[in-house]
């Protein structure tokens, strides 16, 4: 089937043109559309909105079949099309034949859009539509917000100036502390002299770091794995054992997207390693934070949690998604959760008049290992190279939460580029964040009342 395309004319009202046999063309009013057949014209409304003119003599003369230049002039024709006949006012002045045409490019980005509606469809065939849609939801969400984390830090970026103060032998822990940002912020955390407490799975890896940092004397590893509340509990009896006071505690450590998996505790392992073991050590180690706080310098909690808690929602009836697994709505749980309860217990610490504060922390978009799950990495690693933060540049908000003197009156502030972050209005729910707070407690097996106030060694 011959194929149709038509466009709106630029309207070149009056111009001139060659008739094909030499003849001048008189001005002439040109109205209408202009048409050429040689494309598919799906849509009179869609294609005649797609202005594309091109210039040339002979094609509409041959298909209206009008000999006479008073003829074309005037000609009306229809264009069958797949869809119906339209009937198009249509103007030649010999040599300036306006050619409409559908813009091809569009066709393909339907036809491009399309195939993978139905890839995404047939890889996630067996669930039930609306599980189908929700993940679709979350994934270009998840996408919308990367894109728009990435134009924050390029625009903001100037901002990540925190002041490094002399630390004097205070106390710091932080989990995940041997590589990625963590590992940035012990650098900084030991030249202002703190004593550096940090969390790792393998304590072996920490040597490298060991053999770089300064102050490495200060440098105290423990075996640490969130997925284990028993773990939690045996790396902050270490610490406490050691030290009866702590003045900074950075919850850090992260995993992103992954499989299905639940821990030794029944926890789904994002949520496990990002927010409860997490939520449990706060619990274990407040009461020595407490210790550490004055009112001239209070003890600091920071959480590092995403932009990429914003699409997210807590499903309260299965916090560990049993029913239905989405790992990108998974992660997006679970550093909602962070905020939620930097907010909750700060409030709660506020109400006890104990001298600590709590952070949570968007670090930016970070070229790190946390992105090994994804395509993006296989696919364009040197975008990541080119346009994401290096990690020294991811652990300056934290270093912001830990030290600037100007955050101690914004207590449970989600900070994004050293100043206050966009954060979805879930997080901001007062109910929601007691909800989640007892929850927590009863999935840790902590009483509600107990929180932070017992020391366990
Ligand atoms: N990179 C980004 O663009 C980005 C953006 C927003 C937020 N964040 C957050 O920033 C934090 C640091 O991420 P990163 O980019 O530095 O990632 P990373 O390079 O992959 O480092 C992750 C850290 O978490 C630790 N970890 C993982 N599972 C653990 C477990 N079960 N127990 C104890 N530690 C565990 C790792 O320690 P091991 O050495 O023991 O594996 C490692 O130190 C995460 O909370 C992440 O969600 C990162």
């Amino acid at each position: 089937m011959r194929r149709t395309t038509v466009t709106r004319t630029r309207q070149t009202r009056g111009s001139a043109g060659d008739d094909g046999n030499g003849n001048r063309s008189p001005r002439m009013p040109v109205s209408a559309y202009n048409i050429r057949i040689d494309g598919t014209c799906f849509d009179k409304r869609y294609s005649v909105s797609t202005v594309r003119v091109i210039l040339s003599g002979h094609d509409l003369e041959q298909r209206c079949g009008k000999q006479t230049r008073a003829e074309r002039e005037k000609a009306h024709f229809s264009v069958k099309a797949l869809n119906g006949t339209y009937r198009l006012s249509a103007i030649s002045t010999g040599e300036r034949v306006a050619y409409l045409n559908f813009h091809k490019k569009k066709m393909y980005l339907i036809l491009a859009a399309s195939l993978a509606v139905i890839i995404f469809w047939y890889i996630n065939r067996d669930k039930p539509i609306k599980y189908i849609l929700r993940d679709a939801r979350y994934a270009l969400h998840m996408q919308g917000v990367g894109f728009a984390g990435l134009v924050d830090d390029w625009l903001q970026g100037w901002r990540n100036k925190p002041m490094l103060p002399d630390g004097e032998k205070r106390i710091a822990v932080i989990t995940g502390g041997a590589r990625g940002i963590g590992a940035e912020v012990v650098k900084q955390l030991l030249k202002a002299n703190m004593i550096v407490i940090i969390g790792i799975r393998r304590p072996e890896m920490a040597e490298k770091l060991i053999r770089e940092v300064e102050n490495s004397e200060n440098l105290i590893v423990y075996q640490l794995d969130l997925q284990s509340l028993k773990s939690v509990k045996l790396f902050s009896s270490e610490v406490l054992k050691r030290y009866s006071t702590v003045h900074i505690l950075v919850n850090n450590a992260g995993i992103m997207y992954g499989d299905y998996k639940l821990t030794e505790d029944g926890f789904e392992s994002q949520l496990a390693v990002n927010y409860l073991g997490h939520f449990y050590l706060t619990h274990l180690l407040l009461p020595a934070l407490k210790n550490g706080g004055t009112p001239q310098q209070v003890s600091r909690i920071v959480n590092v949690t995403s932009c990429a808690h914003y699409p997210g929602e807590i499903d309260f009836d299965d916090i560990n998604m049993k029913k239905h697994y989405d790992t990108i709505a998974a992660y997006a749980q679970s550093k909602l959760a962070q905020l939620m309860s930097t907010r909750y217990i700060n409030k709660m610490l506020e109400l006890e008049n104990a001298h600590v504060k709590c952070y949570s922390v968007h670090p930016g978009i970070v070229d790190t290992d946390l992105f090994q799950q994804t395509m993006f990495r296989k696919l364009f690693p040197w975008v990541m190279k080119m346009c994401f933060k290096t990690p020294q540049q991811g652990a300056l908000p934290i270093l912001y939460a830990c030290f600037d003197k100007d955050l101690l009156q914004h207590g449970g502030l989600y900070i994004s580029n050293c100043q206050e972050g966009y954060s979805n209005s879930f997080s901001k729910n007062i109910m929601y964040q007691e909800r989640l707070h007892t929850l927590s407690c009863e999935l840790v097996n902590v009483k509600f009342e107990r929180f932070g106030k017992e020391l366990i060694l």
